[in-house]
């Protein structure tokens, strides 16, 4: 068929499809797949039978939950020529704890269609991460299955460990790499940078996380009769995070740096030509400036420099009302976005030997260390980039840019020295989507431009690969 007949048939499925394909993944979204709790793990096994079920649907066969240390992966494959290229498609079914649950305007789990600046989109946890964007590759194989043989053959391994560090998949990945064998491994769990500017993820950061136990005292005590005198295990945290940072925001720890690649004037150059509305930013954040390690833009910031932020911090009274005391421990949970070529091994390492050595003598301090992952670069001159670059290009109009994303899928690093498949980061959302947050969402239009240029992917890869 014909390049522009085939995107044709294509679009006038997709359309036709558009209520069925919505209520089915509303279904899916319905189901509370959130990984870190356990309350919720009858739900992650009804999230992968769901998605079992969907790929039996579409023709896969050898569906099965592949067992790991804790949740499974969803695994199928549509094997219809052994010598047609394999697209393996990565994602993940759990999705992040909801709460605080008071922010959003709709339940978490009850999808609902809703306006947002006058754009559709559809409000759920786990919308846009990950449960849409991995819905669209299936859906993208049911449409291509209404218009011919398929192009290439595909396979499906989707985690369910994602949101919590990917912590059973390093083995899981070695039990079961002889069903993963593939051409391409094709991931939509990143953003574009906006609906009219399409772009593929160039590469993501890494991350090391990590939490710290400050104890002062042997018990919790009346902040008027000790105060003043005996060292309060909150405040010296705060002066020990405070002091992770000098006043330029560069981070303090000895050697933090020495692995980081500086970018290059041609990567600086391509960072600045991406459309940034530094007002559209702090409006819709509503702040009243950005600010971070001097001399760079808040993009080059948010995905090609490391970070340290403390995500949570705790201890004493934190309930209603006041209760005077000077508490005994303090906690925070820390992370560090990583870029090339840091090692979050060696970050955790130099953080805890730091940490460790400002310890005042009032107090001792614990640090464990939580996950981590390395940050990570796509194949840009893979015929998997290529064919991903030709199917944006026919889909939005307009060829997609190279952009950095600032967050990270820890096992692909892992993917990569296992499997060596190259990778493509195709995804659909928006940074803007509320991923984590209260009231995440997802276009319209993106999941249903997703399956649209995922069904164009197959065929410019089967394509391609048949042509050389
Ligand atoms: N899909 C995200 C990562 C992402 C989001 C990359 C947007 C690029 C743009 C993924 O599900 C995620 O949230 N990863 C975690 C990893 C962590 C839980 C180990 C992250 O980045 O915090
Ligand atoms: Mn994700
Ligand atoms: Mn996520």
């Amino acid at each position: 068929m014909p390049k522009a007949e085939f995107h044709a048939s294509l679009l006038a499925f997709i359309h036709e499809s558009r209520k069925r394909w919505l209520d089915e993944l509303f279904d899916w979204l319905r189901i509370p797949s959130v990984s870190a709790r356990p309350e919720h793990q009858p739900d992650m096994l009804r999230a992968a039978e769901w998605l079992a079920f969907q790929l039996r649907y579409i023709g896969c066969t050898s569906v099965e939950l592949l067992t790991t240390a804790g949740h499974p992966v969803v695994f199928g494959e549509l094997i219809t020529d052994p010598k047609l290229p394999t697209v393996l498609v990565y994602g993940h079914y759990d999705v992040q704890p909801p709460d605080p649950l008071e922010l959003w305007t709709t339940p978490p789990f009850e999808p609902t269609l809703g306006l947002l600046k006058g754009v559709e989109k559809i409000f759920a946890r786990g919308a846009c991460d990950d449960k849409g964007q991995v819905y669209m590759h299936v859906k993208a194989i049911e449409a291509l299955q209404q218009l011919g043989p398929l192009p290439c053959n595909v396979k499906f391994f989707i985690e369910g460990e994602e949101e919590v560090g990917s912590a059973s998949l390093a083995a899981a990945l070695e039990q079961y790499k002889h069903k993963l064998a593939a051409d391409v491994l094709l991931i939509s769990d990143t953003s574009i940078v906006a609906d009219d500017v399409p772009s593929l993820t160039a590469s993501l950061r890494g991350l090391a996380y990590l939490e710290v136990e400050v104890t002062g005292p042997n018990r919790d005590l009346h902040s008027g009769v000790y105060g003043g005198a005996v060292d309060n295990p909150v405040n010296v945290l705060c002066q020990m995070i405070a002091s992770l940072r000098d006043e330029q925001y560069r981070i303090t720890i000895p050697g933090f740096y020495d692995r980081v690649k500086a970018l290059t004037p041609k990567e600086k150059e391509g960072l600045a030509a991406i459309p940034f509305s530094q007002m559209d930013y702090q409006r819709d954040l509503a702040i009243g400036g950005t600010r971070g390690e001097a001399g760079y833009s808040v993009l080059e910031l948010t995905t090609a420099r490391p970070t340290l932020d403390v995500n949570g911090i705790w201890g004493g009274y934190t309930g209603e009302g006041s209760k005077t005391v000077l508490p005994a421990k303090a906690h925070a949970k820390i992370s560090m976005r990583l870029v090339a070529d840091q090692d979050p091994d060696e970050i955790t390492a130099l953080f805890t030997a730091h940490f460790k050595s400002i310890e005042p003598p009032t107090v001792r301090v614990k640090v464990t260390p939580h996950h981590g992952g390395a940050p990570f670069a796509s194949d840009l001159d893979s015929a998997g980039y290529r064919a991903a670059e030709a199917a944006m290009t026919q889909s939005f109009g307009r060829a997609p840019i190279p952009a950095r994303g600032g967050g990270s899928i820890p096992i692909l690093a892992l993917f990569k020295q296992v499997l060596g498949t190259p990778t493509v980061l195709m995804g659909f959302g928006l940074d803007s989507d509320a991923l984590h947050s209260p009231n995440e969402n997802y276009g319209t239009f993106n999941y249903f431009k997703g399956i649209e240029t995922i069904a164009l992917f197959h065929q410019q890869f089967g394509g391609a690969k048949t042509i050389d």
